[in-house]
């Protein structure tokens, strides 16, 4: 078993140090061309170990598979295989290729996983190619509701501020990291789940959601912020004008701005009745019924009875 983890993290090291020469090599031009214009920067890309996983099926195989069993390298996530007709596993192939690839670190910052990105934004999502971001597989070493990433690099910092900045993507994470906010994680897209929460209980009560301006965005943090009512947390919104993420939000802006947005979070009661107001906007009575009825699992999640009795009160006043 932990022979068995042990394996596959060396397996995740070795390749993410040769995608991390693929992206320096002739072949990786594209790659660092388009990192280049979105503004990453080489510290970036040093920091986080950005690299690059060529448009090859065999070459990441070729590189690790000496000397590694096939039940490794299959349990990796790092390749895919077709079942052939007798049953058995057909030959491995990249399952990352002509990507960005993202490693995903545990808390002790050991590469667990990958994320990939397309390169072509325009083609990104179209049946040809593919996703525009892949992700590892549920392995040995991986779940993906069960990390946040860069909580390696973050975790000091959360710690002495007893504070957490939670956006969605990486590229978000990355860009706010790299403006010098040390204490900010990404959920990779989803909603938090419990097993996150828990996690970042361990090392602090504060916390500041700054989910995509997107109904995806809305809604993961709408599930978020209950989750982290609940679990006793105190939570401020970060709402970004122009519909911006926090990645470009950052680029489009610079930091200074971002800061000034960050600074200006608003307590989640706010948010929350401000957002009641925006979803029922008329001024009958039936509206207010429905605000009410918006409002109160959020009150009734609110583990602090001072804390409710206020918001109620700011709530009805509003
Ligand atoms: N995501 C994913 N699979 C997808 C799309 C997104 O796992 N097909 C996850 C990724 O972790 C991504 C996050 O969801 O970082 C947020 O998605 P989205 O807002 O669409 O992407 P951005 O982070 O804005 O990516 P980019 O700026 O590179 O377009
Ligand atoms: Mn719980
Ligand atoms: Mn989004
Ligand atoms: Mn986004
Ligand atoms: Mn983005």
């Amino acid at each position: 078993e932990s022979r068995q983890r042990g394996k596959l993290l060396d397996l995740h090291e070795a390749a993410t140090v040769w995608f991390q020469e693929q992206l320096r090599s002739p072949e990786g031009a594209g790659a660092r061309e388009y990192l280049t214009g979105r503004g990453v920067t080489p510290e970036a890309i040093a920091k986080f170990r950005i690299g690059f996983a060529p448009d090859s099926y065999t070459a990441l195989r070729d590189r690790l598979a000496s000397g590694v069993d096939a039940e490794s390298l299959r349990a990796s996530g790092l390749f895919s295989w077709k079942e052939q007709e007798d049953g058995s596993p057909g030959p491995l192939y990249s399952r990352f290729r002509k990507r960005i690839t993202f490693p995903i670190m545990n808390e002790s910052g050991r590469v667990i996983a990958f994320t990939a990105r397309a390169l072509d934004s325009a083609t990104a999502g179209n049946e040809k190619a593919g996703p525009k971001y892949l992700n590892s597989p549920e392995t040995p070493l991986y779940s993906k509701g069960q990390v946040l990433f860069n909580l390696d690099k973050a975790r000091a910092a959360i710690r002495q501020l007893n504070f957490a900045l939670l956006v969605e993507g990486q590229m978000d994470c990355i860009s706010v990291y790299m403006t010098g906010v040390q204490n900010v994680l990404a959920t990779s897209g989803t909603a938090f789940t419990e097993y996150q929460v828990n996690l970042l209980k361990r090392h602090c009560t504060q916390v500041a959601v700054n989910f995509d301006p997107d109904t995806a965005g809305a809604n993961a943090a709408e599930k978020s912020i209950a989750l982290l009512t609940e679990e006793g947390f105190t939570v401020k919104v970060i709402t970004l004008e122009d519909g911006l993420d926090p990645d470009r939000y950052v680029r489009e802006r610079g930091a200074a701005a971002y800061h000034t947005a960050a600074r200006t979070a608003q307590a989640l009661p706010d948010y929350l009745i401000e957002r009641a107001r925006q979803l029922f906007p008329s001024r009958s009575p039936e509206a207010k019924v429905k605000a009410l009825n918006y409002l109160l699992p959020h009150i009734r999640r609110m583990p602090n009875l001072l804390a409710r009795d206020e918001f109620a009160a700011n709530a009805a006043q509003k």
